[in-house]
């Protein structure tokens, strides 16, 4: 049997950052709090105590701006704004213990009483300061973190502002901090974030924090002077310690320090070098881990309204039901990875695991019960050899995907569980229920038994990830509620229990049908043979190159590489072109269709190649199948992000290839992009 909690009740504390709401909330705001949210379901089913808290960050002059924008008072506008985000959190099933907005007056009274406690302490002095200010980062930015007058990581116009204000002395830790994070290397993870914070505070040390403005008023009065109000992350992060009641409420003697703060790679700074100094110097144990995790793009770009390229998680919703967009976060991405956000990969997964994989196991399941044993779980036989394997592994999957749990391997859990579905499915290929019934065989009712048994199992350990699927689940196979993780182990199905055979779990999508293409898909990459290359009068830039594809006949394209090639380094040479774009003229010359090259980042451009592939191949990614359209308009490519590593070509993670041989690319080195 598998044991997954001691005697006295375990206590887990989890949070999220708080969020800004001067924005509308994106699948980066969802995916911290649904990963928030499957640990404490996780966590309350293994029979923990558990509190789960988020909320929003409302001060600071970016919401202050945002709400002089749209003609609103500050408050006026969090308020309207703030049922939203509660509205999504509801819609993806968020089960948080409290949602703390920093506008609350308990929230406020703690910041101030936090205030005075580091300043007895000696930790607050008054001076001025100067420097380039980010809105978006609501920051002082250090000169190296500004580019042309731009915040490196909001690509915006950083403020030069210079005021008097109040200072954390925050330099006055980086000794103590080090000396914890030697202690506890947990305490920052993934290790990757551990040392990359290690390593800038031995570099340069920790710079007292300015921690109050005066050029704008929404925000925490600051209790010292009250011409200053509070900067707004020394106000955002004493929310995890106000929602408890610091510094006597039995909340915080009950669940402080936190097991987890959940956040973005963006915010690591804030919540380890700043947050542990100030907790340090009110003299309040440290978080036991701040887990980082990765960043979503979409199709290969960053999000950014200007791109318009934001996803709404509310439209997710609607379109595929909160838990393929749940399941897909989770499963798709290394938590503390960076990754891609795609609909058709969603919806690949949805169609593959959970309405083929799950929902068929679930199917088939329900029906065979139905169809043999009466819509009742039938009391097992004698287990015989073939049925070891959906036992034990029932056990080993247990074990595992507590052990990926422990670590956030949200999808290595997922991955086991879904091995386990395999291995059911497989059961009923190898046993044939069907056949023992026509024989009258006795191994059909431990066949049944142990098939349901099965999806009990699985429900309980998928009910964190997909609630809805799960309690569906539960109840079809006629529980009252989803087994609890706590304690369980094979063999707690009871016989007789009656089961009621529900609607299919999930519908397959047809991608197309919805309108929902690859980007990649409508692209017709060929090989092409270079046969002359002629100059265009008067353009400095262009050549005209007459091109062999293959089965395509000739062509001629016009590029724009005679900077970088001369007519002999391109003659004879196969490159790749995009076959179907919509033919052109330029500089009077037509053009069908258009050559690929890299450009790096130091500005070195070299074309796409092949040796050895004949003219008129495909060029392609395997898993991706070619659906080009015809006259393509240039501004789809643009859509696509092709990058180099290496030499080799990538599209999200997979290279361009060909049947023959990898596509590969002259010159250009690493992270250029494809144009
Ligand atoms: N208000 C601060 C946090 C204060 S916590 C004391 C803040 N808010 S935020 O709304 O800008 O961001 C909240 C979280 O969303 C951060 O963890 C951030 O990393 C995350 N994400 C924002 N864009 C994201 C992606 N594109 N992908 C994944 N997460 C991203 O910062």
């Amino acid at each position: 049997m598998i044991k997954f909690a001691k005697s006295a009740k375990p206590v887990f504390y989890v949070t999220t950052p708080i969020y800004y709401v001067n924005d509308v909330p994106h699948i980066g705001h969802a995916y911290t709090t649904i990963a928030g949210d499957i640990l404490a379901r996780w966590h309350r089913s293994l029979g923990h105590s558990v509190f789960f808290l988020t909320g929003t960050d409302e001060h600071g002059l970016k919401v202050q701006r945002a709400a002089e924008k749209a003609g609103k008072s500050p408050s006026a506008f969090v308020n309207e704004i703030v049922p939203k985000w509660k509205e999504l959190f509801d819609t993806l099933k968020i089960s948080y213990d409290h949602f703390i907005r920093t506008t609350d007056p308990l929230h406020q009274r703690t910041v101030q009483k936090f205030i005075k406690l580091v300043d007895a302490n000696g930790d607050i002095y008054k001076g001025t300061y100067k420097g380039n200010y980010c809105v978006e980062c609501e920051n002082y930015i250090p000169d190296d973190d500004v580019v042309d007058g731009m915040c490196k990581i909001h690509q915006r116009q950083v403020e030069f502002l210079e005021e008097d204000t109040y200072f954390f002395k925050m330099s006055k830790y980086a000794g103590e901090l080090l000396d914890k994070y030697k202690e506890n290397p947990g305490s920052i993870k993934p290790s990757s974030r551990l040392e990359e914070i290690r390593s800038r505070i031995l570099r340069e040390g920790l710079r007292d924090l300015s921690i109050t403005r005066t050029t704008f008023n929404w925000g925490v009065p600051f209790p010292i002077d009250k011409k200053h109000v509070t900067y707004v992350w020394f106000d955002a992060l004493a929310n995890y310690i106000s929602a408890l009641g610091w510094p006597s409420g039995a909340k915080y003697k009950k669940f402080w320090p936190a097991n987890i703060h959940l956040i973005g790679k963006d915010i690591l700074w804030f919540h380890t070098a700043i947050w542990h100094s100030m907790l340090q110097s009110a003299g309040a144990p440290l978080p036991k881990t701040v887990y980082a995790h990765g960043w979503w793009t979409v199709d290969g770009q960053k999000m950014s309204k200007s791109l318009g390229n934001v996803v709404d998680p509310k439209k997710i919703v609607e379109r595929y039901g909160v838990d393929s967009f749940r399941y897909f976060l989770f499963r798709e991405v290394p938590f503390g990875e960076d990754g891609d956000f795609s609909e058709v990969t969603l919806i690949q997964r949805r169609n593959a695991e959970l309405a083929d994989e799950l929902g068929n196991l679930v199917a088939r399941v329900l029906t065979l019960i139905e169809k043999f044993s009466n819509n009742k779980i039938p009391k097992a036989a004698k287990q015989k050899k073939d049925d070891v394997e959906i036992i034990w592994k029932a056990e080993d999957t247990i074990r595992h995907a507590s052990e990926h749990m422990q670590n956030l391997e949200f999808h290595k859990a997922l991955e086991k569980i879904w091995s386990y579905i395999g291995t059911a499915n497989k059961y009923i290929e190898d046993e044939k229920p069907w056949d023992l019934a026509k024989q009258n065989s006795p191994h059909l009712n431990t066949v049944l038994y142990n098939l349901g048994e099965s999806l009990r199992i699985i429900t309980a350990l998928i009910a964190p990830f997909i609630p809805g699927t799960a309690e569906n689940i539960a109840k079809q196979l006629g529980l009252t509620s989803v087994s609890a993780l706590k304690k369980l182990e094979w063999g707690k199905l009871k016989p007789n229990t009656v089961i009621s055979k529900g609607d299919i779990l999930f519908e397959k999508i047809d991608a197309e049908k919805i309108g929902v293409v690859e980007p990649f898909e409508k692209l017709d990459l060929r090989v092409a043979e270079v046969m002359n290359v002629e100059e265009v009068p008067e353009a400095e830039k262009l050549y005209k190159l007459k091109l062999n594809v293959g089965k395509l006949g000739f062509r001629q394209i016009v590029a724009g590489v005679k900077q970088h090639y001369k007519p002999t380094e391109l003659k004879g040479k196969r490159i790749v072109i995009i076959a179907n774009l919509k033919p052109a003229k330029i500089r009077g010359a037509p053009s069908q269709g258009m050559l690929l090259a890299a450009e790096d980042k130091a500005g070195k451009v070299g074309i796409l190649r092949v040796d050895e592939t004949e003219p008129g191949k495909d060029v392609f990614i395997v898993g991706i199948e070619k659906k080009p359209v015809q006259n393509l308009d240039i501004s789809e490519f643009i859509k696509i992000t092709l990058e180099t590593r290496g030499n080799s070509v990538y599209y999200k993670d997979k290279f361009l290839q060909t049947y023959k041989e990898k596509v590969h690319v002259e010159r250009a080195g690493e992270g250029g992009r494809v144009r």
